[in-house]
């Protein structure tokens, strides 16, 4: 029997920030044991807020290092550029001509960047959810690894699978959505209402994982708190329940352990050691991170592009046959 297949992606549309990280990556790195795994760079998805075009480049480099850094075996799992398989777009094209409208009117995440791109409301934007569904189908793909926000969009992947194989006959794996119990939604640092997001106004927003020691201080020091003055999480002590959520999963504890270990601290002594903590956390990853050689890089990526490329031809050859393309 195969083992199982896992696909999960991030966009080069920034930095990436610790949401990304406990909220996504850090379940890969568990889950790799277990699953044949391809991680994606979603290139193409970036595409979708305006981005500088030597950024989203060097962006989509410095996300493979990243990828790398964080301990992605690139010769176990396998490593490559959206873009760089054209079978991602062929295969989207096919699955918007079977996705209803209001399916895509719904999703959440479509609204959100709407009010927060008003200037570049683009088409793309709109049907990004069946790019990602194209991601996940051409691979046969048994897992997907999100963050909470990206859940909706697992479910669309799972309806366009069901309705593809019932109009066209068996074609694709309906993948399964694995969502963590905690840290699937890691909460900006200066609105604990809205989650941590790389497109965020303000670089107060989050910690990105190449932030130096006085920028991680700066930037824990200046995180909203809540009204009170004990280190507790709770319903109404959003920002502390954030943060504290951050420190436990970097400390390997429960919530509850975390709250025991500052009882009769206050704010400015738990952000210290929050901020110890994350710069520990983020240290040997930038040494990393500052090793890797662009070339090499490239090498890697483009070794993941000829075995992606491989599985797609084939799916994407069967969806052609399927809907009469000749
Ligand atoms: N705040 C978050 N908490 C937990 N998980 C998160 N993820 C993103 N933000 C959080 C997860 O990270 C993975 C990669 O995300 P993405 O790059 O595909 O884009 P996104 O979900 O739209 O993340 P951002 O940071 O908000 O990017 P921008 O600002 O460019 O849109 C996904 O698994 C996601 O769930």
């Amino acid at each position: 029997m195969n083992t199982p297949r896992l696909f999960s992606g991030i966009q080069p549309s920034g930095m990436i920030h610790l949401g990304n990280y406990l909220g996504a990556i850090k379940q890969w790195l568990e889950l790799v044991k277990k699953y044949d795994s391809i991680f994606c760079i979603v290139d193409l998805h970036a595409l979708t807020v305006r981005q500088k075009p030597e950024e989203l480049r060097r962006n989509t480099i410095e996300l493979a290092k990243i990828y790398l850094a964080l301990g992605l075996d690139f010769q176990k799992s396998t490593i490559f550029v959206q873009s760089q398989v054209p079978q991602h777009a062929d295969l989207a094209w096919i699955l918007n001509t079977i996705t209803k409208l209001p399916e895509l009117e719904r999703m959440t995440q479509f609204k959100d960047k709407s009010l927060v791109h008003k200037e570049n409301i683009n088409a793309g934007l709109f049907i990004y959810p069946v790019l990602m569904a194209a991601d996940i189908l051409l691979y046969d793909t048994a897992v997907v690894p999100v963050g909470e926000d990206q859940k909706q969009h697992v479910e669309l992947a799972r309806v366009l699978a069901r309705r593809f194989n019932e109009n066209f006959g068996e074609t694709f794996v309906v993948p399964e959505c694995l969502v963590q119990k905690q840290g699937a939604r890691i909460m900006g640092l200066d609105d604990p209402l809205k989650k941590m997001s790389k497109s965020a106004a303000s670089s107060f927003n989050f910690i990105a994982l190449t932030d130096d020691t006085k920028t991680v201080e700066k930037k824990i020091a200046r995180a909203v708190t809540d009204s009170g003055r004990d280190v507790v999480s709770g319903q109404d002590k959003p920002a502390l329940t954030n943060l504290l959520t951050i420190y436990s999963l970097l400390t390997n504890q429960t919530i509850a352990q975390s709250e025991k270990e500052f009882v009769g601290q206050g704010y400015a002594d738990f952000k210290k050691s929050l901020a110890q903590e994350i710069n520990k956390f983020l240290q040997p990853i930038q040494k990393k991170i500052s090793a890797f050689d662009n070339k090499a890089v490239l090498k890697i990526l483009s070794d993941g592009q000829v075995r992606a490329q491989k599985l797609a031809e084939k799916k994407i050859k069967e969806v052609r046959e399927k809907v009469g393309l000749i």
